[in-house]
């Protein structure tokens, strides 16, 4: 269903109209396009450390090395960033880039001596770095401090090196001097390291601080602007696949409408893709509940990612089901999901049909909204069959079928619904809690494997499902965000994909929310 109030209020009489009385006027969100570079201007990265240093290496380094197109660079300005019309065009000549000793391989000694730099943008490659060098370069503008007046297309603050509160003032004061001149659409990104009960107490407080600051920073950020954080597991380096999968997709269009959240780094599992634009290569995907909606989109993306697509739904949806098929040039299984021995006929239609199994996402799901004082039996028994039973039954087959060991990856549709709770939705939220603790529970028996299984809880998304709302509800629940505005299936769709793709590896049993950062739970 179309936000008519988002389009009012940016467009024409009626935009200018909301402007003069004050009126919240949310931001059309730019969504990926394949073939778009990853950012449109440079990237201002801040923190010191090894970790910093090696995520400059990657970010800076051309996609054929420091040699090759997009590598070390010859005249400052001359990267990967617009020539002309994008945020970073106004880069004066002597614009600070990353000095050529920050690249791989380079032996040239940096002419900076300032000591505030130690660690930065003067240190020699370290041997993280020099890992680094092993991956694919990101091809961007890269800057290891503002340079004034000009426009950041995106900010990556490294703060794993902070071991007392004390720490993080400096590289977060040097992040607050560029955020006001930051474009529409711009990117935030914290990389910071998990807080646990073994720290020193100082160690964790610093730590758990970056939690705090990255969703409130999320909270000032405007434009369609997002913030969003990865926290690294204790001997996770920043370039790890899964590090590196996260920080591309939150740099990224991909991941327009996720907002405030702070993505656990488990370990350094997962592998670098080959393409970046279609990671999903020879891999075979099923996706539930794919007739509409959220589903469709999902299979539609994993499908433009490289997958081949067997969609799933219910009899009924026969024709939807089809037309999606023939979309995604997949394949189209015809099942309800609770059926007993819907895991093996999900696994004979896959292997039979293209070979093999390697992702599956758990789409389907149905509300039947009633408060708990006038809930039926069977509204509650129909949402935890669906939602919840389903999943689990398929899983089982799946697991003890011994088809599925080649990196696997399970993706479920959870929901904020599950991690708030909702009024009129105790069997909905008890269904997607239950999905949350299912694949932290599942994820570890696919370790194994090279395997995982991680959850996606939507907001309020634009489907079926949520034109179903009241209408002064749906308006509400539509701003309840940071970015004031409800997701697309294509929003949900992207985060499923980044899951189920090589470097999600190290991503083991987690909640990614993609919501808008909803004010409603955390
Ligand atoms: P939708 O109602 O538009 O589509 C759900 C699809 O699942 C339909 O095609 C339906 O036929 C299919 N389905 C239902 N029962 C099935 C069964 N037993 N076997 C096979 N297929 C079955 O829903 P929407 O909005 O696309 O939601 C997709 C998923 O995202 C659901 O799990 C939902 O709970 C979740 N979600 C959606 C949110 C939203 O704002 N739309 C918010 C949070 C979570």
């Amino acid at each position: 269903m179309a936000d008519t109030y988002l389009d009012l209020v940016n467009h024409g009489l009626t935009g200018k109209l909301a402007q003069r009385l004050g009126l919240p006027r949310p931001a059309p969100l730019r969504r990926h396009r394949p073939g778009e570079p990853l950012l449109d201007g440079p990237l201002l990265l801040l923190g010191t450390g090894d970790d910093a240093d090696a995520l400059a290496a990657v970010f800076s380094t051309g996609p054929d090395g420091p040699g090759g197109p997009g590598g070390d660079r010859d005249a400052p300005g001359g990267g990967a960033g617009p020539a002309g019309d994008g945020p970073g065009a106004a880069a004066p000549a002597t614009a600070e880039l990353l000095p050529p000793s920050a690249h791989p391989g380079s032996t040239e000694p940096s002419s900076r001596s300032d000591a505030d730099d130690a660690g930065s943008a003067t240190t020699p490659v370290t041997s993280a770095a020099q890992g680094a060098a092993e991956v694919t370069g990101w091809g961007l503008e890269v800057h290891r401090h503002p340079l004034p007046g000009l426009r950041y297309a995106a900010v990556v603050l490294v703060l794993t090196t902070v071991t007392h509160p004390d720490g993080l003032g400096g590289p977060v004061l040097e992040a607050a001097g560029v955020l006001r001149g930051l474009p529409s659409g711009s990117r935030l990104v914290t990389v910071s390291r998990a807080a646990t009960a073994e720290d020193a107490p100082a160690v964790a407080a610093a730590r758990q601080g970056v939690d705090g600051l990255l969703r409130s920073l999320a909270k000032e950020l405007r434009g369609g602007s997002t913030g969003n954080g990865i926290v690294l597991a204790d001997g996770v380096p920043a370039t790890a696949p899964a590090a590196l999968g996260a920080l591309r997709f939150f740099l990224s269009r991909r991941s327009a409408y996720v907002d405030g959240q702070l993505l656990a780094i488990d370990s350094t599992a997962g592998a670098l893709p080959d393409d970046w634009e279609r990671p999903l290569t020879g891999r075979v995907a099923v996706v539930t509940g794919a007739a509409r909606g959220i589903g469709a989109a999902i299979a539609e993306t994993l499908a433009r990612d490289g997958a081949r697509v067997v969609v799933v739904d219910v009899p009924a949806a026969g024709e939807q089901l089809a037309a999606v098929a023939n979309r995604v040039h997949g394949t189209a299984l015809q099942l309800d999901v609770t059926a007993e021995d819907a895991g093996a006929r999900i696994l004979e239609h896959a292997t039979g049909r293209h070979g093999r199994l390697d992702i599956v996402v758990h789409n389907a799901g149905i509300t039947r909204d009633k408060l708990l004082a006038n809930m039926s039996e069977d509204k509650w028994r129909a949402v935890l069959a669906v939602n919840l039973d389903a999943q689990l039954r398929i899983n089982q087959a799946l697991l003890t079928s011994g088809d599925l060991t080649d990196a696997p990856r399970l993706v479920s549709l959870a929901s904020t619904s599950g991690i708030a709770g909702n009024r009129g939705q105790t069997n909905y939220a008890t269904s997607k809690a239950g999905v949350i603790g299912m694949v932290r529970a599942t994820a570890p028996l696919l370790v194994p494997f090279g395997g995982t299984a991680n959850a996606v809880a939507p907001g309020f998304i634009e489907t079926d499902m949520t034109a179903r709302m009241p209408a002064l509800t749906r308006q509400v629940a539509r701003r309840l965000s940071s970015l004031q505005q409800g997701g697309l299936p294509v929003d949900v769709a992207e985060t499923v994909a980044f899951l189920a793709s090589p470097p999600a590896g190290g991503i083991v049993g987690r909640v990614l929310r993609v919501c808008g950062q909803s004010m409603v739970g955390q």
